[in-house]
């Protein structure tokens, strides 16, 4: 089969969290199955000045914006038996950055239609264009306005991930005159609540929508989780699907990661503990039995920083050292910055995004924190667990779906039901306590390390979803 997967970011060309690892890791698996799924993002900056020797020129051609032509360049490359292709503009993508700007409507809005138009210039023809996440949701409704019934495009069937309900491409009315320019006919395939909503335009136009873990493909028609989609969802419930992500066993592998200080595997975790004592000298923290907990999140409400916040200073007084890496709000920043100052030794905090100081984390921890308010699938638990470090997540989305309570001495980390600061401290208890207990923690390590979250599983679900459309 043929499966083409737009994107806004994708390993190893750009990141800025677990959708590019995802865009760069199941295609991967679905090639290994005998099929050929390539990946389409924009060109932006950081590719070009990094990976320019690598990619290659195809061709340019012009895209409509609206009642506007605009140039755009077409490259590829090849990375891990993967085609990529890169959609270039220098207005929209030459920018420092990849989000966040005034025009990310209309930057994403071109990147959906020169996708489609791209179809007529290469030697590639999908049967399957999964487009993931709000920047990519224009693809399916352009195809149904727009290319259904062209030649060449008449077989193509659709299928829209949804990574994060919360980010959905929500504009003024304004925008489908001057940006996305369809018939205002269709116009009800993109309102919702007053706005054009980009997202809701795919949820009404895909073949089917998928989710990144069953639990969260439950959630969503609750409204506490849904960021106000529940009311359209609820009405596709038929062909909205939950399908776990998993991670790339061969990059996120603690026997042969040259970044962190010696190696290990669930057969002997010796070389854990020189990376735990590499992480204590570097960092400075108090040298004792106690356990190290790792975070390694965006410091954004729905990642559970307000129970963190809640119970820190508990915690550092009950004995757990902690280290922080993320950046995000402001205001968690400041929070966790005076923390440090205040209990030197114990916590450890710096706020940016460094993906390798965040595997020394992974591999040095004993343990780590996820106490998310939702998660659709969170990829951070099961890096951990690959590492040896034991996840405590609040039972959500993804996390509910990787991590099994230890309570019978059977599981692979600790959770909690209720989005309670209280409850998160008593999981954290019951897991120092059975840190304390030598034996019983070790056969925890083994345990969690020996769960399989490759993606082998999951790329046969999606393409089984494939074949049936
Ligand atoms: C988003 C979600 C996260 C998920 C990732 C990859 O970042 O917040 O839960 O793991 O996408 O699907």
């Amino acid at each position: 089969m043929n499966i083409l997967f737009a994107a806004s970011e994708a390993q190893p060309y750009v990141a800025s969290g677990g959708l590019a690892d995802v865009i760069g890791s199941l295609p991967k698996a679905i090639n290994r199955k005998g099929n050929d799924c390539r990946v389409v993002i924009p060109l932006y900056k950081s590719i070009t000045e990094k990976f320019k020797d690598n990619i290659t020129f195809v061709t340019n051609i012009t895209v409509d914006v609206a009642w506007r032509k605009q140039y755009c360049g077409i490259f590829t490359a090849e990375s891990d038996g993967v085609t990529y292709y890169f959609l270039d503009n220098e207005y929209y993508f030459y920018r420092e950055g990849i989000y966040g700007f005034y025009d990310d409507c209309e930057r994403f809005v071109f990147f959906s239609r020169a996708v489609l138009e791209m179809l007529r210039y290469i030697d590639f023809k999908p049967d399957i264009i999964n487009s993931h996440d709000w920047h990519t949701a224009m693809i399916p409704v352009y195809y149904q306005v727009f290319y259904k019934y062209q030649q060449n495009y008449t077989d193509i069937k659709n299928v829209f991930t949804i990574h994060n309900i919360e980010y959905q491409g929500k504009y003024g009315k304004e925008v489908v005159g001057d940006l996305i320019g369809i018939p205002m006919y269709h116009f009800s395939l993109l309102e919702y609540d007053g706005f054009v909503n980009l997202m809701k335009g795919a949820v009404e136009t895909a073949d089917r929508i998928v989710t990144v873990s069953p639990s969260y493909a439950s959630e969503i028609f609750d409204p506490w989780y849904s960021c106000g989609l529940d009311r359209i969802l609820v009405n596709k419930k038929d062909k909205i699907t939950g399908i776990l992500n998993g991670i790339d066993c061969d990059i996120w592998n603690p026997l042969n990661d040259p970044i962190i200080p010696a190696s290990y595997s669930s057969v002997n975790i010796s070389g854990k503990k020189s990376c735990r004592e590499a992480l204590v000298s570097e960092l400075e923290l108090d040298d004792n039995e106690n356990p190290i907990v790792g975070i390694v999140t965006r410091l954004v409400p729905h990642k559970g920083i307000d129970l963190i916040k809640y119970a820190l200073e508990e915690l550092i007084s009950d004995g757990f050292e902690f280290v922080v890496l993320g950046s995000g709000n402001k205001i968690y920043e400041d929070f966790f910055r005076e923390m440090a100052k205040r209990y030197s030794g114990k916590i450890y905090v710096r706020t940016e995004f460094d993906s390798v100081f965040a595997r020394r984390i992974y591999a040095g921890a004993d343990m780590f924190l996820m106490p998310s308010q939702s998660e659709p699938c969170g990829l951070a638990q099961m890096f951990a667990m690959r590492y040896g470090t034991i996840p405590i997540v609040r039972e959500t989305g993804g996390l509910r779906d990787t991590v099994r309570d230890n309570g019978n001495k059977d599981g692979n980390g600790f959770t909690f039901k209720t989005y309670n600061a209280l409850d998160m401290v008593d999981a954290m208890h019951r897991a120092m306590r059975t840190f304390e207990d030598k034996e019983s923690w070790t056969s925890l390590v083994k345990r969690a390390m020996k769960c399989d979250f490759s993606w082998d599983a999951s790329a046969d679900t999606y393409l089984d979803l494939y074949e049936n459309l």
